[in-house]
């Protein structure tokens, strides 16, 4: 695992968006997986302006999101199919139809049939995380077991508050989504975890601190995977006593 510790927030999303920049430049059709959340949110500027100026291409570019909540529409604007068009996709020039974000509507069976065929068809380049505050990835939730393809998952009550702030009321947060799992996240070329905040402390320890893969804490499994790289600011790298 390589462990960078930057500046701040902001420098921890310029160096992922110039990373992701890297893997399409090198592979100007790559697929990216691509994340929600406001960490993620702080990534998506930085590709906006380098298309925007004409440095960075995703016209042959195709996307896959890790997860979607049951309940909300693809318009919905708290689904994450709106939030990906907010925040990147209507601001660059890729081909929507070549982004896939699970549909949360509808007959869930099939969309997360579909979901795993989509994920089937080819390998992605570069997985960009987030992390939860119980240390769950995509929505990989901790438990006794973790699943290898994309499900539907139940929220710990800890996500749905956590995500209770990007809506009128803690009701109106879905208590379920559809997720990759975590076989398909650790299947991904490469991959990128950021985080930042001290409600991501405790997880961030489980991941930096000790070599325990721990259910409890399915961000962990990232320690397996052949290439990884964690960037974290340094007021979190002091919060969680982590020394390079
Ligand atoms: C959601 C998403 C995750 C994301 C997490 C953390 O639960 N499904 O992919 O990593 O939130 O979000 P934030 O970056 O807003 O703390």
């Amino acid at each position: 695992m390589k462990i960078i510790v930057t500046e701040s927030f902001a420098k921890t999303c310029e160096l992922a968006a110039t990373m992701i920049a890297d893997v399409i430049r090198n592979k100007p059709d790559a697929r990216l997986g691509l994340a929600t959340g406001s960490t993620a949110q702080g990534v998506y500027p930085y590709l906006v302006k380098a298309n925007q100026a004409g440095e960075l291409d995703f016209s042959r570019v195709n996307t896959i999101n890790l997860d979607e909540y049951v309940g909300l529409a693809p318009d919905h604007p708290q689904s994450y199919r709106c939030f990906m068009d907010e925040n990147l996709f209507d601001q660059i020039n890729i081909d929507k139809k070549n982004t896939i974000v699970a549909k949360g509507t509808g007959d869930i069976e099939e969309n997360v049939k579909a979901f795993r065929e989509a994920l089937a068809e080819k390998p992605i380049d570069v997985q960009l995380l987030g992390i939860g505050v119980d240390g769950h990835v995509g929505f990989n939730e901790p438990g006794d077991v973790l699943y290898d393809g994309a499900h539907v998952e139940e929220l710990e009550e800890s996500t749905i508050d956590a995500n209770a702030r990007f809506f009128t009321t803690r009701d109106e947060v879905p208590t379920k989504a559809i997720s990759m799992g975590m076989g398909d996240i650790l299947r991904a070329k490469k991959l990128l975890l950021l985080a930042t905040g001290e409600s991501k402390a405790e997880a961030m320890k489980g991941l930096l601190l000790n070599e325990e893969l721990d259910v409890q804490n399915p961000a962990t499994l990232v320690k397996t995977h052949p290439d990884v790289t964690v960037i974290i600011d340094r007021a979190l790298a002091e919060d969680i006593g982590y020394r390079a």
